[in-house]
């Protein structure tokens, strides 16, 4: 699907531009009354759609509660979240890869995707191709037939992301989908996720610990502080997206340079 068709096909319900994201004030508590916890915020950001932004931030800062706060999962304490101009609705509002693959074990891989082809409307007749696309684009070939609990948890977390992708979903949240990965295929999903959401025109919130990842996936990169998380740093990163030869971009002093900034602002909001 092109920016423009993944546009037309959910204008019109949505008061804002599809797959956009906005937080205004939030903060999220959990528990009540003593035992209230802040585990983030305030948080103020403006993702435009189209964007590709990195949550990078210490353990227990409150990335994965920012990502159930956009996905409708959980609503916020304080302040508004707002997707494609809406209160997002679970399930609805984005494509989700959790930091833990949620999968239907009694299910096959093939019927883990399948289920995903049906809620996206996919017409019956297409979802043989399309699973084989998809599970192609993870590296999961041949492995249709097995149960999800057969699979190593890498392999599951590759599931999980082809599920993610097959919803077509304007806007898609990645939990530190690529942490149990192999350095190889980590590289290559790293490349896949940054060609497939440039083509698609996909609005993506992705959190890592690694300041390698959000430099090589960012359009922008958000360091939160430690808990609660707040914005301590918002870098644009200007690096060339599209059709691009990855190693040559890895290997860049520019992205040396920015990884270098990363890394360093990371340790600095921890310690702050
Ligand atoms: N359901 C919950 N009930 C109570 N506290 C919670 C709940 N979920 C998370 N927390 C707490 O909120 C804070 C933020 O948690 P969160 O999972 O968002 O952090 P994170 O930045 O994703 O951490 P990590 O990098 O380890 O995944 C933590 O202190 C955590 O213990
Ligand atoms: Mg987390």
């Amino acid at each position: 699907m092109s920016s423009s068709e993944l546009t037309q096909a959910t204008a019109g319900a949505e008061t804002g531009p599809a797959g956009s994201v906005r937080l205004d004030h939030v903060t999220h508590r959990y528990g009540r009354g003593g035992a209230a916890f802040t585990a983030v915020g305030p948080v103020d950001l403006s993702v435009p759609a189209g964007e590709f932004l990195v949550l990078v931030g210490a353990s227990g800062c409150g990335k994965s509660t920012l990502l159930r706060l956009i996905a409708g999962f959980e609503e916020p304490t304080r302040g508004a979240v707002r997707v494609s101009g809406a209160q997002p609705r679970p399930g609805e509002a984005a494509g989700v890869v959790f930091q833990t693959p949620r999968l239907f074990p009694w299910r096959t891989v093939r019927g883990n995707i399948d289920l995903a082809l049906r809620y996206a409307g996919v017409n019956r007749a297409q979802w043989p191709e399309r699973r084989a696309e998809l599970l192609a684009r993870v590296g999961l070939e041949g492995t249709e037939k097995r149960r999800t609990w057969e699979i190593s948890g890498g392999q599951q977390q590759r599931v999980a992301i082809a599920r993610a992708l097959a919803a077509e979903n304007p806007l898609l949240l990645l939990d530190e989908p690529f942490a149990a990965l192999d350095a190889l295929t980590r590289e290559r999903l790293q490349e896949d996720v940054r060609r497939v959401t440039d083509l698609t025109g996909r609005t993506t919130v992705f959190v890592t610990h690694s300041a390698d990842e959000a430099v090589f996936l960012g359009s922008r990169i958000v360091v939160l502080s430690k808990s609660p998380g707040t914005v301590a740093l918002d870098l644009p990163i200007s690096l060339p997206r599209g059709d691009v030869d990855a190693e040559e971009l890895r290997d860049s002093e520019e992205f040396a340079e920015l990884r270098a900034e990363v890394s360093h602002a990371v340790k600095s909001a921890a310690a702050a």
